[in-house]
């Protein structure tokens, strides 16, 4: 094979039906933005519906804007807006509070399903959050233990019993970016009598999910990485239909109960996907999110996926080309099929290499010890891009750029 230049990625540019979505999103001048998984661009349209929100519903609205302007029940109706995304119908999703928060309420109503059970099994490299709060959950109720897969063992499969109520795992690592086998898990999971709980934090909006499809119990989310919702955007879980009459959460705040306006003294959860909802909703961040839900009711999932993985294909054949002996090692998956929609490499000085990346204008970020991530994001990214992307590598190695770079903090956002 000839090597591939910038010319040809301008062609792939060309001939890329989704390229005109770019012009939706703010991208800074001199920027070519890898770091999609983290937090996703900002639609252009943001500041002027933001405006609208608070001017018109809030200002003018005051409080009638719970009612007139539907903000009781964005949680649901957004919910059901995102739940395409997944595969899902309406009445299944909710929208709000914090991925953390709601795998949270997702674990505990699934402990409660299975009450003869004592395990809970994630894996060891898991985003720590999701680690952190299964730990709480376990530590709370104390009649509860949290199992560890690893890829050094033990297995999933090692693990499984009798005695395993839920499992929990990411469908894209965050660190690796490897994709698991949604359908195939769930499937072994049931098989062994336990509830499968998906973390799709690094997987919706970059790929074509279909949760009832794989037969999944419940799911949780974010909204601000591939879906572009902004910082600190509502969460999002989802609740198997058959699940939903018997699944009570643990966070039995008034905007779940059956009658929040009946001022009830007891607790009584309501119907269907709402007793999934916690308390007051953060109004002001949905907007940015509707925005982004206005632009992927218009897309096709597996042209978006088709994209990506496109691009995750170029980078990694480019750097190969291009930065062969530089000590870069592939962390994720060498097979698309296998990988979400980031390519992680490894460097022994990965934070430093990051860190001179930016002086070209090029973000992507660290994970330690030794990791660094890029994300392609199919709506606002260019092949061209990528192109640009490996050529600063290039002459951050080339020029030893990174040598005079500072190291890590465990405390900075990296
Ligand atoms: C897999 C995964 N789960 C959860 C989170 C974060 O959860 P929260 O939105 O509660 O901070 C992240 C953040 O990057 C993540 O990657």
């Amino acid at each position: 094979m000839t090597d591939l230049d910038r010319t040809h990625c301008e062609r792939l540019d060309a001939h890329d039906e989704l390229a005109p979505l770019r012009d939706r999103f703010v991208v800074p001048d001199g920027v070519t933005y890898l770091v999609g998984n983290s937090l996703g661009a900002m639609l252009k349209d943001v500041p002027e519906r933001l405006h609208r929100t608070v001017t018109e519903e809030w200002a003018q609205g005051l409080v009638g804007s719970w009612n007139a302007a539907g903000w009781f029940d964005k949680p649901l109706t957004v919910g059901d807006r995102l739940a395409p995304l997944v595969g899902a119908g309406p009445g299944q999703l909710v929208v709000g509070d914090s991925t953390s928060v709601n795998l949270f309420k997702v674990a505990g109503s699934a402990l409660r399903l299975r009450p003869q059970r004592s395990v809970v099994i994630a894996e060891s490299g898991s985003f720590p959050t999701d680690l952190y709060m299964l730990q709480g959950l376990v530590g709370w109720t104390g009649q509860h233990r949290l199992e560890l897969t690893d890829s050094a063992g033990p297995s999933l499969d090692d693990l499984l019993s009798d005695d395993v109520a839920a499992v929990v795992l990411s469908h894209v690592d965050y660190r690796t970016g490897e994709l698991l086998d949604m359908p195939s898990i769930t499937r072994r999971v049931h098989d062994a009598g336990a509830l499968m709980i998906w973390d799709l934090c690094h997987s919706v909006g970059a790929l074509d999910i279909d949760l009832p499809g794989s037969e999944v119990d419940f799911a949780i989310g974010c909204t601000y990485k591939y879906l572009n919702g902004g910082p600190g955007s509502p969460a999002f879980a989802y609740v198997a239909p058959g699940l939903q009459d018997d699944a009570v959460q643990p966070l039995s705040g008034w905007h779940g109960h059956a009658a929040p306006f009946a001022f009830t003294t007891d607790y009584e959860p309501a119907e269907g996907i709402s007793r999934f909802r916690t308390s007051t909703p953060h109004i002001l961040s949905y907007t940015p999110l509707e925005v982004s839900l206005d632009m992927f009711e218009q897309l096709d999932m597996s042209a978006v996926r088709g994209k990506s993985q496109a691009l995750s294909e170029l980078f990694i054949t480019l750097v190969e080309q291009e930065c062969a002996g530089f000590d870069l090692s592939l962390v994720s998956p060498r097979e698309a099929a296998r990988r979400g929609s980031q390519v992680s490499l490894r460097h022994p000085r990965a934070y430093q290499v990051v860190r001179a990346l930016m002086d070209h204008g090029v973000h992507g970020d660290f994970r330690a010890p030794d990791v660094m991530r890029f994300g392609f994001t199919p709506l606002y990214l260019r092949f061209v891009d990528v192109w640009d992307a490996v050529a600063a590598l290039r002459e951050v190695f080339a020029g030893g750029e990174w040598q005079s770079q500072p190291e890590p903090s465990v405390t900075a956002v990296t």
